[in-house]
């Protein structure tokens, strides 16, 4: 029998950039001034950096060539117009309103869309969508399958909608009061899982019934319609560009984030296929992005993105994608540590509740791994648990944990080589032996809204302890 072909890089290097290995004690003095907070340090001082897969991907050749053919004429540029064709060509969407990031373009539709008393449901909402939803006004409403929130139980599509949920919520609120339903592909918060095309269909159909708005959290389309091909039954012998353009066509619009699979280090949209909500929004985008042909964004960047969203569907790049979020899971679980199963598109997602079982969810477990990871071998990893997602109560001053206490390894796109993630694999296993002498942290300071990026923490163990 012959073995399947190992799934390597499909690129080689032309361009290097040092990064540099730092002393234990060194990195034990970043963490005290960053007060433990891994937004808090410097780029410089991390060895292996899997804070996030945002705008830290590699362009290719073909994307720089692009950028010296930016045309910055500040309106109807050349490379506006390549933007678009790009947007309309994959996404099918026929009003397109350029943002400098994801999160420009969800304050732009949410202020647009929803008034206090209204309910946005979405799979799972990501940080700034949350925080967007609410600061219109809106409940943000999560409705995960619930399949998605055991993360030892592998499932093909743990980043579902629990559509029966969807239905239960209009009978609740009534569909006047949901100005928009939301699937986030990949789901992000949930552990980087895929949506199936049953469940979109399944969403589109209740929403269409409804008129409710159905739109996508795009950030990660191409991983997600990979994994449809890859997963889900009568989907093996299509195109990924075939099976993203299927699932936009259920959507009446959708945010972008261009720093994920728009393979770009910034930039973003808004798209939709109803002309009068368009103006008002493009309206909006001019008070405080900038003309509708740029948005926020420079002719050069239009340009990158326009190359991006092609190459990100290239069904070898999405193998080896793919391949490196599995070779990192499966390595891992393989040690012991316990992950969400199975590994999604951009990530590895450490169950940071079942790594440190004997640390209480208030002590922030997943705190207290993302600095051990650091010390250890200079690993910038993420926590999206209780510092994310728990809530101090304004009035009783009372915590509350979050569903799960993850830490996510997001994998840059085309940055890091195999053995760089081979090391990451041994940082982490080494860790996990000392895992008992582990302890909790506790808040020092933290500001009212998206607390994680500010706040300072103090360990209260003896942190790298042998
Ligand atoms: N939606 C999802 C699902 C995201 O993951 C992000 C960003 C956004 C929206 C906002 O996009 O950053 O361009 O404004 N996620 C990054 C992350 C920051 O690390 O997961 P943005």
């Amino acid at each position: 029998m012959s073995r399947p072909p190992r799934i390597i890089e499909p690129f080689r290097i032309k361009v290097v950039e040092p990064i540099r290995m730092t002393t234990p004690a060194e990195r034990r003095e970043r963490l005290v001034e960053a007060g433990y907070n891994m937004f808090e340090l410097r780029a410089e001082d991390v060895l292996i950096d899997l804070l996030t897969d945002s705008g830290t991907g590699a362009m290719s050749a073909e994307q720089w060539a692009a950028v010296m053919r930016g045309d910055e004429s500040y309106a109807g540029s050349r490379s506006w117009y390549r933007f678009e064709r790009a947007v309309r060509e994959i996404f099918g969407f026929l009003h397109v309103i350029p943002t400098h990031q994801g999160r420009a373009a969800e304050r732009i539709l949410f202020s647009t869309i929803c008034r206090p008393g209204h309910v946005v449901p979405n799979n799972t909402h990501f940080d700034t969508t949350r925080a967007n939803v609410e600061a219109a006004g809106a409940e943000a409403r999560d409705l995960p399958a619930p399949e998605g929130l055991v993360p030892s139980e592998p499932h093909r599509f743990k980043g579902n909608m629990d559509v029966d949920a969807l239905e239960a919520l209009i009978d609740e609120v009534g569909a006047d009061r949901i100005p928009v339903c939301m699937l986030t592909v990949t789901n992000n918060t949930g552990g980087g899982q895929p949506v199936s095309m049953a469940n979109i269909r399944a969403v589109a159909a209740t929403c269409s019934r409804h008129g409710i708005r159905f739109y996508f959290d795009a950030c990660r389309f191409a991983e997600n319609a990979y994994l449809i091909k890859k997963r889900e039954d009568g989907f093996a012998d299509r195109s990924v560009r075939d099976i993203a353009k299927e699932m936009f066509s259920y959507a009446d619009g959708c945010t972008m984030s261009a720093k994920k699979d728009g393979l770009a280090n910034i930039g973003g949209f808004l798209a939709t296929n109803d002309g009068d909500l368009a103006v008002q929004e493009e309206n909006l985008l001019i008070l405080t992005e900038g003309f509708p042909t740029y948005g926020g964004l420079a002719g050069r960047d239009l340009e990158a993105i326009a190359v991006g969203l092609e190459e990100v569907l290239h069904e070898d790049y999405l193998a080896y994608r793919i391949e490196v979020a599995r070779y990192l899971g499966t390595r891992l679980s393989d040690g012991g540590v316990p992950i969400v199963e199975p590994p999604g598109g951009h990530a590895v997602y450490i169950d940071a509740a079942a790594f440190l079982p004997h640390v209480p969810s208030l002590e922030l477990p997943g705190q207290s791994l993302v600095a051990e990871l650091y010390l250890a071998g200079g690993i910038r990893a993420v926590e999206i648990g209780t510092v994310m997602f728990g809530r101090t109560d304004p009035v009783t001053g009372e915590e509350h944990p979050s569903a799960m206490e993850l830490v996510r390894l997001a994998l840059p796109r085309r940055v890091y080589t195999k053995s760089q993630i081979d090391y990451v694999i041994d940082v982490t296993l080494e860790v996990w032996q000392r895992r008992e002498r582990i302890g909790g942290f506790r808040f020092l300071e933290q500001a009212p809204v998206l607390r994680h990026f500010t706040a300072r923490f103090e360990p209260l163990y003896a942190l790298g302890a042998p």
